[in-house]
């Protein structure tokens, strides 16, 4: 397999030179690879995030010790309002702790200012959301291609890695679709590609399946599957059970904590 032309194999998807490391050493061991020779991506230290509404405060996050090793697959459960999606929002920076700490591949993201916060979310992060929130107006091309466009990647390069991306998910013949002449599945296929499209450190899902059918969702496991075969490290909140039990790890929580992190 480590000799496989390269054409054979998937792009690099998220490829940083570490995770090329990780993948060449994962290749070797059958995959499996000893946790301590995997870089932590994300590690969060006794995290909270208070939500204060009027008089009330809302203690969404209680408290959360987590890390997350590169090639991870984390299912995020739990009942609804538990704090999952409050989770996410934390460890991609788009929000930030009230108390305790996040780091994303060892940056404090309490220590960054709004721009730098909004850089790295651009290079380091890939998001899914449930909705998919593609842009109506652009082409399933023109949607992978906007965050290579916001991070400067060059005209010529973004092209080759457009179309690199939709044949990885499997949409090369959609390119000049826009998302209301896609299926729902199809669409999600794009939102990742564009999730990918800046070579994240890590994607994060929040209820990928939400909005489709049991068929559909089995095509967006199955590349989310792949995806993580190939070395993505994925965090993924959800509600459906086939996903969560095809990740490699499952971190229950209730009520803004961690009640259980076992192995698949
Ligand atoms: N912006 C906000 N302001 C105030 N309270 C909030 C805010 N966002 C979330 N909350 C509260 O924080 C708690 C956790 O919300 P969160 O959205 O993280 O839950 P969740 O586990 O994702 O739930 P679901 O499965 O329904 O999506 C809930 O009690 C919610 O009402
Ligand atoms: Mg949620």
């Amino acid at each position: 397999m480590s000799d496989a032309p390269r054409s054979e194999r998937a792009p690099t998807v998220s490829g940083t030179a570490s995770s090329d490391r990780a993948r060449a050493a994962g290749d070797r061991a059958g995959r499996d690879i000893g946790d301590a020779q995997r870089p932590v991506v994300l590690a969060t230290r006794d995290v909270k995030r208070e939500y204060t509404l009027g008089a009330e405060t809302v203690r969404a996050v209680r408290g959360i010790t987590l890390e997350v090793r590169e090639g991870d697959w984390v299912s995020l459960v739990g009942p609804s309002g538990c704090g999952k999606s409050t989770m996410l929002n934390l460890l991609g920076a788009i929000d930030r702790p009230s108390a305790g700490s996040v780091e994303i591949r060892g940056r404090d993201t309490a220590t960054l200012s709004d721009k730098e916060a909004t850089l790295l979310r651009l290079r380091e992060v890939g998001f899914v959301f449930q909705r998919f929130y593609l842009m109506p107006q652009l082409s399933a091309f023109e949607n992978v291609e906007l965050p290579m466009a916001e991070a400067k990647v060059p005209a010529a390069e973004r092209k080759a890695r457009v179309m690199e991306l939709l044949s990885y998910v499997g949409l090369a013949s959609r390119a000049q679709h826009r998302p209301s002449e896609l299926s729902g599945g199809e669409q999600q296929r794009v939102a990742i590609a564009r999730a990918l499209a800046n070579r994240p450190a890590f994607l994060l899902a929040d209820e990928p399946t939400g909005e489709l059918d049991a068929a559909t969702g089995a095509d967006v496991i199955a590349l989310l599957a792949r995806l993580n075969a190939d070395g993505t490290t994925l965090v993924i909140v959800t509600h459906d059970e086939t996903l969560a039990r095809a990740g490699r790890r499952v971190v229950s929580l209730r009520d803004g904590q961690v009640v259980k992190d076992e192995a698949t």
